[in-house]
């Protein structure tokens, strides 16, 4: 659960983001609110420029320039979009550039667009695909995405309707192919219903479930209290980013290319429309995804970068976490070059740099704070050997200050 008390919106990263470049915060509202009167459409206010949006994601994300380059075009491009449309000039023919973005695990694909969302003027919701289902009796129902774009808006559907779905682990959602790890045919139920959203589509702005706000609705018309309330939500302008790890569809694609030792990366570059849809999407799915864009996997001068360079780096949580009990943590450089050589043999991408973390911190974090220590300088030795340095620093202060549990 993030700051908006919404689990699946992604919280805000605003730290060091300039004030011009933080988006105004939304204000998630109740049903109620909803289904009252719609207030006036704001104004969409975006001057970015592509390489504006690609320079903030560089300050938090490492590598992945391709990415970044799409996706900095495609938010531009539906913010011009938005701008003509509220201008009172929709553009001709327009057709949505809905984004899929695919790579291995721990990249930074979820983390771009969390990074983005800072600079997305307009609503914008995240999920995951997994927790859908066809029916919406278990899980939920894609249409609550869109319910989840007017809350996002403040009721405001105009707004919503031009608004950001984010969509991640929607390799889930594949079908058929059980090497691939996908799903079952609930995956396709799935994959059906975000067809209409996709596309063209009106989505009811009360969820045919939810039988109090249907109630509420009914007799909130029956005393006129909603004049000019739209009972749907149009998803023409609404554009989709959709991401997953894919894995296994290398295999696919070097089938298809015929070429056995084809490397992860190249094969990911080249993925077709038919290797998605050998992979278990549906052919309709994969068609509304006309962006494809891949990210590569991190090796370990990526993964010193992540932790020297990016702003959300972990060392800052770990410093945090020891200053919490007044110690001072500093990291030798060695030390991250230890870190990332450690994580990358993980193989989970940047994940790894924290369950390297995790292991050379668990027993200096157990014992520290209850000793007189209060500085650690993190040497290689550090992160390769946790025992030895402990026991170094707990020699040096009087035994009996030491905790007596081990
Ligand atoms: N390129 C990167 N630059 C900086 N940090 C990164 C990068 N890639 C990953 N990270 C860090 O690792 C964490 C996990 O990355 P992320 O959630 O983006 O993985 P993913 O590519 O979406 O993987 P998955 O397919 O498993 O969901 C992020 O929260 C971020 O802290
Ligand atoms: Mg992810």
């Amino acid at each position: 659960m993030n700051k908006s008390g919404h689990p699946d919106s992604l919280g805000p990263i605003t730290q060091g983001v300039p004030k011009r470049l933080r988006r105004s915060k939304d204000t998630s509202t109740s049903k109620a609110t909803m289904r009252g009167k719609p207030a006036p459409s704001k104004e969409f206010a975006f001057h970015l420029k592509p390489v504006d949006i690609a320079r903030h994601l560089n300050r938090f994300v490492i590598g992945q320039q391709e990415a970044k380059k799409v996706l900095s075009v495609a938010l531009c491009d539906h913010f011009q979009h938005v701008k003509m449309t509220q201008a009172g000039n929709p553009a001709p023919f327009y057709q949505k550039q809905n984004v899929l973005i695919l790579g291995p695990t721990g990249v930074g694909k979820t983390h771009l667009i969390r990074s983005a969302a800072d600079l997305i003027g307009v609503p914008f919701v995240k999920a995951d695909a997994t927790k859908f289902s066809e029916t919406g009796y278990v899980g939920g129902d894609v249409d609550d995405l869109v319910r989840d774009l007017i809350r996002r808006a403040g009721g405001d559907i105009k707004r919503a309707e031009h608004g950001i779905i984010y969509l991640d682990e929607v390799d889930k959602l594949a079908c058929g192919a059980s090497e691939s790890g996908g799903r079952d045919v609930s995956g396709r139920g799935v994959q059906t219903n975000l067809l209409k959203l996709m596309e063209d589509g009106d989505v009811p702005v009360v969820s045919p479930n939810d039988v109090t706000g249907q109630l509420q609705n009914a007799m909130s018309a029956a005393r006129g209290n909603t004049p000019g309330m739209p009972d749907t939500v149009s998803t023409k302008h609404i554009l989709f980013i959709v991401s997953g790890a894919f894995v296994g569809i290398e295999k696919i694609t070097r089938e298809r290319l015929e070429n056995k030792s084809l490397a992860m990366e190249k094969c990911h570059a080249q993925v077709s429309t038919a290797d998605l849809i050998r992979f278990g999407l549906e052919p309709e799915f994969v068609g509304r995804l006309p962006v494809r864009v891949a990210c590569h996997s991190l090796d370990e001068d990526d993964l010193f970068h992540v932790l020297s360079k990016s702003e959300s780096s972990l060392l800052r949580q770990y410093e945090r976490a020891f200053a919490a009990y007044g110690i001072k943590l500093q990291f030798q450089p060695e030390a991250l070059r230890t870190l990332a050589g450690l994580a990358k043999a993980e193989q989970t991408g940047a994940r790894g740099l924290m369950t390297v973390l995790e292991r050379s911190f668990r027993d200096l974090k157990f014992r520290l704070p209850s000793t007189k220590i209060k500085s650690l300088t993190v040497t290689a030795e550090t992160i390769q050997n946790p025992a030895a340095t402990l026991r170094r620093l707990l020699s040096k202060v009087a035994p009996k200050k030491l905790p007596d549990i081990q």
